[in-house]
């Protein structure tokens, strides 16, 4: 999705700009709603989940006792911090060990990487943070967060897709990038756009750069299905909640009449493909309609009784699987943390 740029200057610490709908942005909401209704089976893309309300849904999830991921990658980061920015930073051959600057793609609240950013202070005294996201309302909180409670730390904060833009990267001289990309986040892109994700950054990044890459990890001895699923449909009906937003949003952004209460929402573990998916299904047959905008003309959606449509998708791995995605990226592991019962998996790779 090509989004319009917005960089912060270094010295000028000002807030990132206030959330306005750009009409690149609305072009690209517009096309993925029509090409994705008009596609069989029926999909739409996870990026449209979040905007300002359901960016809020996302972070309420992220507290649910269903939700195991985001306090399991925290708790590796709290054990770990030093350790991970140690090694990220160790010295390669004879040179003298670099200053590490932080980028983090798609860094939402950026609420997990205080943790980091702190170790990075502990470690080198400063450090100048780039996070990178789509939604400027979760860039703005994420900026106020990191700047009011770590000092140490420069924000430079750039709203942008980072699958489809280079990365805003004003590399120093001397300095090495340590390239987030937490929460799983990875897994919402099938193993060939993953691949294609990581060559993107790889592309931008300089060899012995470091990515650390969080990764939800697939069923095993003490995580079952269930509990996977459990993590997907919540019994308090908060991640039900956040799926039917994205038609809401629809309505908002394009006017168009979906009811969100005639979908149910359900998550699936697809074993074949090692990924919990996520539908919205039709409760009974209707029609919706969404009037001509700037991607083209009118268009009416019909749905069966029991059609879905197919809004995520999001795939669980194995070490194994983790190491090939990196390796064919252009990445080679250095190290993964990972909790006691192997739910969530940290991993830090070299850029070869
Ligand atoms: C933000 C993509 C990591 O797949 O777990 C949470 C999104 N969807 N609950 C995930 C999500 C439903 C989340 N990621």
């Amino acid at each position: 999705m090509p989004v319009s740029s917005a960089a912060l200057d270094l010295e000028s610490q000002t807030p990132c700009p206030e959330p306005s709908p750009t009409s690149s942005v609305h072009h690209a909401i517009a096309s993925e709603v029509r090409n994705g209704l008009t596609s069989t089976p029926k999909t739409l893309t996870p990026w449209l989940f979040y905007d300002i309300d359901g960016s809020y849904l996302f972070e309420q999830i992220t507290e649910l006792p269903e939700y195991y991921l985001t306090r399991t990658e925290r708790g590796l980061f709290a054990t770990h911090a030093d350790q991970i920015i140690a090694r990220a930073a160790e010295s390669s051959g004879s040179d003298p060990a670099p200053m590490l600057t932080l980028i983090e793609l798609g860094a939402g609240t950026a609420t997990k990487t205080g943790i980091l950013l702190a170790a990075a202070v502990r470690h080198q005294s400063s450090v100048v943070y780039q996070p990178v996201d789509v939604s400027e309302s979760a860039l703005a909180a994420a900026t106020e967060n990191i700047r009011s409670n770590i000092p140490g730390v420069t924000v430079r904060c750039q709203v942008a897709d980072y699958t489809s833009e280079p990365l805003p990267l004003n590399r120093l001289p001397h300095t090495r990038t340590l390239a987030l990309y937490i929460g799983s986040s990875i897994g919402n892109f099938s193993p060939d756009d993953a691949r294609d994700v990581l060559r993107n950054l790889r592309a931008q990044l300089l060899p012995g750069d470091k990515l650390l890459l969080g990764t939800d990890l697939a069923p095993g001895i003490s995580k079952s299905v269930s509990m996977l699923e459990a993590a997907y449909d919540d019994r308090s009906g908060v991640t039900a909640a956040f799926n039917r937003n994205v038609l809401a949003r629809i309505n908002r952004d394009l006017g168009a009449n979906f009811r969100p209460e005639c979908f149910a929402h359900r998550a699936i573990w697809n074993a074949a493909e090692s990924r919990i998916e996520m539908h919205l299904v039709a409760s009974h047959a209707q029609t919706v309609t969404i009037p001509a905008n700037c991607a083209g003309p009118q268009l009416t959606v019909r749905f069966r009784e029991g059609e879905s449509i197919h809004t995520e998708n999001s795939y669980k791995f194995t070490c194994a699987r983790v190491e090939a995605l990196l390796e064919s990226a252009g990445f080679a592991m250095a190290e993964t943390w990972q909790d006691a019962a192997e739910l969530f998996a940290v991993n830090l790779a070299t850029a070869i």
